[in-house]
């Protein structure tokens, strides 16, 4: 039975195509959107209803009220929905594409990214916490390599985040079939590392030095060995539309992890965040149980070293017990003098001012420019 209880927590573009995936490949499963904006609900189900009816299947899905940033209530909510399976899909707005536009060209990383997803995944997990559901299966959408370990380090349960490194993944497999001819399906591809390689490798080709591990398999077949990777990586810089244009990406991602934990199948793919540990792992997906499934010789703690140094070239020097987040230097001193933006550090308490303050300072920027 696949009777399961989905909670996508958010409304907005990702969630959207996520409802429309899942609605497709799980016609089963109960899909409960819980949104501020109940107008954007009713048309999203509308349609889904309506489009799937279309297609001969009867969708099983409803919306509900929901403001995480009011928790008590929220919580309230969440308990007597009781889900199987929680979706953190919410973002504040901010200004995403100028930001894109300052960081890529300086090579800085995205680390400063994170003021801008922690607030409200906090607020997300609180509501969690106070509806007693942390037991259920946690999937959080916002920047999971860095958000999912600040969470873990003030003792909040998460099982994982979804895309950033399963994002190359597809796209060396084409590289490979382009040099060898070799059918996508015989590749098997376990690769360590984090969300700045999935932004270098993706957009420019190359890792810029960032660390990761890599194994290679055809047919089951080590063939690490047969590979130039910088030529491999040329070849994964293939052009997707820009922006929320392509995030079915990222919806695929979710909706496959949702398929994998329901029907308990152990399907192998990659993903940040997972258990709350820093940067991207290849894993298992089981139902109650993501068992990281790493290249050979690379050990748990080989690849959370990995993946730390990996998190500095994304702008993340540290992550310190109790949700204090330390930016690394270049960045620090980037937004100090680019956009009078002072913080090396920051504390949860802090979060949401700093939130603020980054989104007037950019907005700020943006005009200047
Ligand atoms: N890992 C990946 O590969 C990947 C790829 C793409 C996106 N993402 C992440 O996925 C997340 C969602 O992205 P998106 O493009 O779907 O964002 P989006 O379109 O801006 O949607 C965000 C949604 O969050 C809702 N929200 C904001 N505050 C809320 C609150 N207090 N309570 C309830 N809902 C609230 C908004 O509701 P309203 O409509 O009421 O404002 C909006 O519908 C982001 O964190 C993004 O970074 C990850």
């Amino acid at each position: 039975m696949n009777d399961k209880v989905v909670l996508l927590v958010g409304l907005g573009n990702v969630s959207k195509h996520i409802i429309d995936f899942l609605t497709r490949m799980e016609p089963n499963v109960k899909i409960i959107v819980a949104t501020r904006n109940i107008e954007k609900a009713i048309e999203k189900v509308n349609e889904v209803k309506i489009s799937t009816a279309i297609l001969g299947i009867s969708s099983n899905i409803s919306y509900y009220q929901m403001d995480i940033n009011n928790i008590e209530d929220a919580a309230k909510s969440m308990k007597k929905l009781d889900p199987d399976i929680i979706v953190n899909c919410t973002v504040n707005n901010n200004p995403h594409k100028a930001l894109n536009h300052l960081t890529f060209s300086n090579d800085l990383g995205y680390g400063h990214f994170v003021l801008w997803q922690i607030g409200l995944a906090l607020n997300f997990m609180k509501t969690v916490r106070a509806a007693g559901l942390e037991d259920r299966f946690i999937i959080n959408l916002s920047y999971g390599d860095v958000v999912n370990p600040i969470l873990k380090s003030m003792d909040y349960h998460i099982d994982t985040a979804i895309g950033n490194i399963n994002h190359i993944i597809p796209r060396m497999k084409m590289a490979i079939k382009k040099i060898k001819g070799y059918e996508l399906s015989d590749i098997k591809i376990k690769f360590v590392g984090g969300h700045y390689l999935d932004l270098s490798i993706s957009y420019s080709g190359q890792t810029n030095g960032c660390p990761y591990a890599c194994q290679i398999l055809y047919k089951n077949i080590d063939v690490t060995e047969d590979f130039e990777f910088d030529q491999l990586f040329k070849l994964c810089n293939l052009k997707v539309a820009p922006g929320k244009e392509h995030n079915q990406m990222a919806a695929s991602d979710c909706v496959a992890i949702i398929s994998a934990y329901i029907h308990n199948t152990g399907f192998f793919t990659h993903a940040p965040g997972v258990n709350g540990l820093p940067g991207g792992y290849p894993l298992k997906v089981y139902k109650h149980k993501l068992s990281l499934d790493l290249p050979d010789g690379i050990t748990k703690e080989d690849a959370i070293y990995i993946n730390q140094a990996g998190l500095k070239y994304d702008g993340i020097e540290k992550i310190e017990k109790g949700g204090v987040i330390v930016f690394s230097d270049k960045i620090y001193e980037y937004l100090k003098t680019n956009i009078s933006f002072d913080c090396k550090y920051v504390t949860p308490d802090d979060y949401l001012i700093k939130e603020q303050e980054l989104t007037e300072k950019f907005t700020k920027a943006i005009g200047r420019q």
